[in-house]
């Protein structure tokens, strides 16, 4: 008997060996079908046949799989295993399942349903549909996507563009290239609906240069379905590389061809945007969570979530974890549940030290923090960020004042030079940190080089006396910067700080309360 065999073609899957092993499937005699993951990484390549999971296995597994004697690396009927069944799946509801760009399998499973029910209901009614589900902007920012959509869709312009943020800059976060390699279409109609319901014809999605698959899986899937979205039409562009290019003013520069230096806001890109016209920027989970809402209805959508956190959110487990992977569920859930329960705690076996919420920018969350519901406005209250729902874990081993720097670091070396506090401060926060970990305090002679510092003691300074330096900038930096990536640096840097404040060489420090 034919046996087929499913396995991921997806960018993680084929960088731990998937193609081999479906070379080695192939050669058996079997056939094989590439399909979008499941999201289990640490199980990849993970082969599928009748629904049982085999992994992660190598082509020495394939003839024991074949003849039923690899039972070391079976994982039994994928679905109900614990990591998938626990999941809320409304945006991944196909991951795994379906061949990534066959119109085929997106039409048996509901696709152009919500686009097709958008041209139903009209414009107007559309843009209430995604008002009404509380969809929050999963790039980063959590504003209400129907409201952003509101405000271009009362736009007059003789042209108003969609574009697609998928720079996913941020660290630990591979859920928009999930989307864009394993269910392309899915993305492509939250675009499409989008541009019905603003009234734009244009649609560009910009994506990072370091996703080649994602890319070449978008531009396929564009062209089998222009004919489906039309009068829309979608073109992808490549980004080069710079974190700040996922800020939305400074993506649009870098749209346009210019240098990609962030805008002073307003006007906002809503109102003038890109090429100056009318433009919604939202991120791949926004507008992937679209067609769900149109096709479902909003409440199917609000229904899930707590407070102003409405839906699903698709949280992405790595770093130093025992199972990472894509993880959506519905927002509520706690970070201890996430990190101990689901993704089975380190993968080191060492105690949880740490865990960075939200990207680069994100705060360091301590295990005494881990009963926070996953929430915007709770992660807030405590100077945190959902973000785009990364989650870095640190074992016992880590060096929080190292993070610390490192953070700092990455701003000096990805600020787009606009505003004076990020520019100048990250530079100065990469030395003062220096100072702080070397032990060595400015000295009487640095000091008097710098006579402007208005708190400038006169003597050696203290490590305190730098410990409190530092707290003053990351200050001015959070309420001075232009944008994000400088104002909220000092987020990973000052709970560093707070709760490991020994990593400092310090006993205690004093921490700024969360601004509002
Ligand atoms: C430094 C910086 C980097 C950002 N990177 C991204 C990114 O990679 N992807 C993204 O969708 N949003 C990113 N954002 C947020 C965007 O500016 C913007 O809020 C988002 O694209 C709006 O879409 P949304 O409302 O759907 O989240 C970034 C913001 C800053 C300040
Ligand atoms: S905060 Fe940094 S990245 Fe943002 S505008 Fe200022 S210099 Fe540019």
């Amino acid at each position: 008997m034919m046996v087929t065999v499913r396995i991921s073609d997806d960018a993680l899957a084929i960088a731990c060996g998937a193609d081999d092993v479906a070379k080695a499937f192939e050669k058996a005699g079997a056939t094989v079908e590439r399909v979008s993951s499941w999201g289990m990484q640490w199980l990849e390549p993970l082969v599928e046949i009748s629904g049982i999971g085999f992994g992660p296995a190598t082509p020495g597994d394939v003839q024991a799989i074949l003849d039923g004697g690899a039972d070391a690396i079976c994982i039994g009927p994928i679905a109900a295993h614990p990591f998938i069944a626990g999941q809320q799946r409304l945006t991944f509801a196909r991951a795994g399942k379906t061949r990534p760009t066959s119109l085929e399998d997106y039409e048996a499973t509901g696709g152009w349903k919500g686009l097709n029910r958008a041209r139903e209901l009209g414009p107007e009614a559309a843009v209430e549909e995604v008002v009404s589900s509380g969809l929050r902007g999963r790039g980063g920012a959590g504003f209400p996507t129907g409201i952003k959509w509101r405000t271009v869709a009362g736009a007059k312009a003789d042209q108003k563009y969609i574009v697609c943020n998928a720079d996913e800059g941020d660290s630990a976060t591979f859920a928009d290239r999930m989307v864009m390699e394993g269910d392309p279409y899915m993305l492509i109609e939250g675009m499409a609906i989008a541009g019905f319901a603003a009234g734009a014809t244009r649609g560009y999605i910009y994506c990072r240069s370091e996703y080649p698959h994602a890319i070449a899986k978008l531009e396929e899937a564009i062209h089998k379905s222009a004919h489906i979205v039309h009068p829309f039409v979608l073109e992808v562009r490549e980004g080069a590389g710079a974190y700040v290019c996922g800020e939305e003013t400074s993506l649009l520069n870098s749209l346009e061809g210019k240098r990609g230096e962030v805008r002073a806001k307003p006007p906002i890109p809503a109102l003038v945007g890109l090429f100056g016209r009318p433009t919604i920027v939202n991120n791949v989970l926004s507008l992937a969570a679209v067609p769900f809402i149109l096709a479902e209805g909003a409440k199917a959508y609000a229904d899930c979530g707590m407070g102003r956190s409405r839906g699903t959110m698709p949280i992405q487990l790595a770093g130093n974890i025992k199972h990472g992977g894509l993880y959506e569920t519905a927002f509520g859930i706690t970070l201890g549940a996430l990190v101990n329960d689901i993704g089975g705690g380190t993968a080191t076996g060492k105690p949880v030290k740490g865990v960075q919420v939200g990207g680069p920018l994100g705060a360091y969350l301590h295990p005494d923090q881990f009963d926070i519901p996953f929430d915007y406005e709770a992660y807030a209250a405590v100077d945190a960020l959902i973000g785009h729902g990364g989650i870095t874990v640190f074992d016992e081993d880590a060096d929080m004042a190292g993070m610390a720097r490192f953070a700092m670091e990455f701003c000096a070396a990805e600020s787009c030079g606009k505003c004076t506090p990020c520019r100048i401060g990250s530079t100065r926060g990469v030395e003062l940190i220096d100072r702080i970990l070397d032990r060595a305090p400015r000295t009487r002679d640095t000091v008097e080089a710098l006579p402007q510092m208005h708190n400038a003691p006169k003597d050696q300074r203290s490590l305190d006396d730098e410990i409190e330096l530092l707290e003053d900038l990351c200050e001015t930096m959070k309420f001075g910067s232009l944008c994000a990536l400088g104002g909220f640096t000092p987020y990973p840097v000052m709970s560093a700080l707070k709760h490991w404040p020994a990593d400092f060489g310090v006993a205690t420090a004093k921490v700024p309360e969360a601004a509002e």
